[in-house]
């Protein structure tokens, strides 16, 4: 019988932790085989505060998914954000020596190592390098220069760091459970996977993934990832806005976010009151609809005005024409893509997981474009090697180099 892949993902979120199992199916679309969600504690604005509370999380959700799909997770594509990541693009060059000065993959791998080897300070690790395009004797914009002439290849990179010791600690939590990590991904990245659609990152795209303690942003332009930003404000913020404008217990403040939050213009009248009996908060108190929703936005809005802040100073509402793509738990609030269009002046839309098939009903929502992300980057990316046993060290970007061409663990052959 063929052998068949399965790709497990975790992403340890602020608010809650989601571990997917999946495969692709016969007709290349991704079979969602067990998925599971808790609640996250332990976790700050995307970081691991508290390796204790965050495993009972991660197990949580390892254990619904593997309950629901009846398999192991050996080992899994993991997410990383929080404010600590930082970003650069650079470019190495390599000379063709050989005589026929035909571009081989040698070459290509040449170059990338030179990319690769960038020196980190030591309290810092390489995330990502990701080749945006080469240059071919001065010509740019080469996506795959194997089998062209040239003299000189020259790769512009996009690369990522961390630090070391947030990245480590999401790794000791998933370690403790015997569980292996095969590679650690940028979240935003990731949730561009699941939510942008190749023109889009043709023409020029801002992904905003809103979740509950960060704003997680990847830009891409000519195909391909220009910036990344982690911004440490989400939903979380927008709650505690409401419980202390509104002066009641944070969890009343999250349930009348969700069930009445509204930034539509077509909202409703305004001396339309949220009766909060049956909330938790005692009998008699109401709260106005309009109270609610103008602390919503101010801060929406100021989450917004934070995106193109981010990005590094330029015309962006030229340079990025297919506009923004809002995701994460918040994008769920209504009326928040057309506050966008008019606060940035572009085209908004709310990005989806979309195209999975099986057990992915609760995944069609923005709140799991990073989960549903991590395993298309591992369908993508993973390698067919044996993978590289030693675990992630510090300092010169080789050992992060191997890691971040780890394979598919196969979990299941049949
Ligand atoms: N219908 C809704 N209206 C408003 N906000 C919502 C809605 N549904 C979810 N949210 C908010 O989305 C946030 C959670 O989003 P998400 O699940 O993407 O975050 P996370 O992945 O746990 O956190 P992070 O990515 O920031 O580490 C919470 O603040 C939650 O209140
Ligand atoms: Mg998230």
């Amino acid at each position: 019988m063929a052998k068949k892949s399965i790709y497990s993902a975790i992403d340890v979120g602020t608010t809650k932790t989601c571990a997917v199992l999946a495969n692709i199916s016969e007709n290349n679309a991704m079979r969602i085989l067990g998925v599971g969600v808790a609640p996250t504690r332990g976790v700050q604005k995307g970081i691991v505060v508290n390796i204790d509370e965050a495993k009972i999380a991660i197990k949580e959700a390892v254990r619904k998914a593997e309950h629901s799909s009846g398999l192991k997770i050996e080992s899994a594509w993991v997410g990383v954000t929080g404010r600590h990541i930082s970003c650069t693009n650079s470019r190495s060059a390599v000379a063709i020596s050989r005589g026929d000065r035909l571009v081989a993959s040698d070459d290509l791998g040449r170059v990338l190592s030179a990319a690769k080897s960038i020196e980190v300070e030591g309290d810092r690790q390489l995330l990502h390098v990701i080749p945006r395009q080469y240059i071919l004797d001065g010509n740019v914009g080469v996506k795959n220069p194997v089998g062209l002439h040239g003299f000189r290849l020259d790769v512009d990179a996009h690369i990522i760091t961390a630090a070391a010791a947030a990245v480590q600690n999401v790794v000791k939590c998933i370690r403790s459970l015997n569980i292996e990590v095969e590679e650690l991904v940028l979240e935003p990245l990731a949730s561009a996977e699941a939510v942008l659609r190749p023109d889009e990152k043709d023409a020029g795209v801002i992904l905003a993934d809103i979740g509950g303690g960060t704003t997680d942003i990847a830009v891409f332009r000519d195909g391909s990832v220009w910036h990344t930003s982690v911004i440490s404000v989400g939903g979380y913020q927008i709650t505690r806005d409401i419980a202390i404008g509104l002066g009641i217990p944070f969890n009343v403040a999250e349930e009348l976010k969700k069930k009445y939050g509204n930034l539509s213009y077509d909202k409703p009248p305004e001396a339309e009151k949220v009766e909060t009996t049956g909330l938790g908060i005692g009998d008699g108190h109401s709260i106005l609809r309009q109270d609610l929703d103008d602390i919503i936005r101010a801060r929406v809005e100021e989450i917004l005005r934070l995106i193109p802040m981010e990005l590094p100073p330029s015309e962006y509402s030229s340079l990025l024409p297919a506009g923004l793509v809002l995701t994460g738990g918040a994008a769920n609030l209504p009326g928040t893509e057309m506050l966008a269009q008019d606060i940035l002046h572009m085209p908004v839309r709310v990005g989806v997981p979309t195209g999975m098939a099986g057990l992915s009903d609760i995944l069609y929502d923005p709140a799991y474009s990073t989960v549903v992300g991590l395993v298309l980057w591992a369908m993508h990316h993973a390698k067919d090697e044996p993978r590289q046993p030693q675990g992630f060290s510090r300092g010169k970007a080789e050992s992060l180099a191997r890691y971040m061409a780890t394979p598919i663990r196969r979990l299941l052959e049949k």
